[in-house]
């Protein structure tokens, strides 16, 4: 299977029929390796990673998922390379191209990753930027296909921040038909452009309400007030206490719902340990399935 894209920046690049068989893929990928491994589908290939921005899952999970199937990946802090002193990130790309099988990028700017794409012949994926996380998204639809056996007509409840794992998710719920409810404090809402996009294809809601948002849930999910961009510890001000993710706002979900954060996340903050911790929660598959998902989309992205 090979996707019709080149890159991977946001999620809408996939069709939906791409988006479901990368998910099956990456299922039937941790079968194999728990059976005693996968194929070498990348061997002899590389990838080249650039981290502008601290990371311990993407990391690791794209280097070990690269030596799974066969391939190598090397890791790149941006202040290590000459873009540190101001070579261009067109160069960069150019550079790269000639060397590496495709390029990994964690960077504060999305349309740095933008430039890189148009620059590079090979494949870019995006490893998070500012605006967008795609690659935790399918790993967090994975885990939900796992838990839940079907996508379709699930709502998914996202509280808190509607920041960068947030517009992917929204993304992610119009390429699997689910239903989405956001609650934010007015002016953390997810990108409005993204939202209408997503509305072609399923139900998108924005309240201000976390009540509203998790009634009925099949998942919730949020993530940390405190972006890698938006680190201004007064910002948490803002959303405490009715956007935190507890017990008692959990209740208001459907007794089976399930638990998700795309990591790290601050206990006693955006939610509580009793729900992190707690039956519900399903952090530690989701932060597998990172690893899983990935090799799927390396494989359809430059398997030969
Ligand atoms: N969820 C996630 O992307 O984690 P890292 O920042 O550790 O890579
Ligand atoms: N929203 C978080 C996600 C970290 C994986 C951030 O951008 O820091």
């Amino acid at each position: 299977m090979k996707l019709k894209t080149k890159n991977l920046l946001t999620l809408s690049e996939l069709s939906q029929k791409e988006f479901s068989q990368l998910i099956d893929f990456s299922i039937k990928l941790k079968k194999e390796l728990k059976a005693g491994g996968n194929k070498p589908l990348l061997k002899n290939k590389t990838l080249t990673m650039i981290f502008q921005k601290p990371s311990t899952r993407t990391r690791v999970s794209f280097e070990v998922g690269m030596f799974q199937l066969g391939g190598k990946a090397i890791n790149l802090s941006s202040n290590d390379m000459q873009l540190s002193r101001g070579e261009s990130i067109e160069d960069t790309a150019r550079t790269l191209s000639r060397y590496t099988d495709c390029i990994m990028a964690r960077v504060y700017d999305h349309g740095l990753l933008e430039n890189l794409c148009e620059h590079s012949s090979v494949p870019v994926i995006n490893g998070l930027s500012d605006s967008f996380h795609p690659c935790q998204i399918l790993a967090d639809v994975m885990t939900i296909k796992e838990k839940k056996k079907k996508l379709e007509g699930l709502k998914i409840a996202w509280v808190g921040d509607g920041n960068n794992v947030c517009n992917s998710m929204v993304y992610g719920c119009a390429l699997s038909k689910m239903k989405m409810s956001i609650a934010t404090p007015k002016g953390f809402e997810p990108k409005l452009d993204v939202v209408k996009d997503a509305k072609k294809f399923t139900d998108i809601e924005i309240t201000i309400d976390p009540i509203k948002t998790v009634k009925d849930a099949d998942v919730v999910v949020t993530d940390t007030f405190t972006s890698i961009h938006n680190r201004d510890p007064k910002r948490t001000k803002k959303f405490l206490p009715k956007y935190q993710v507890n017990s008692k706002l959990m209740k208001y979900a459907k007794k089976n719902a399930i638990f998700m954060h795309c990591l790290p996340a601050k206990r006693g903050s955006e939610v509580t340990s009793s729900v992190i911790d707690g039956p519900q929660s399903v952090i530690w598959d989701e932060a597998e399935n990172r690893l899983h998902t990935q090799k799927a989309l390396l494989a359809f992205l430059i398997r030969a």
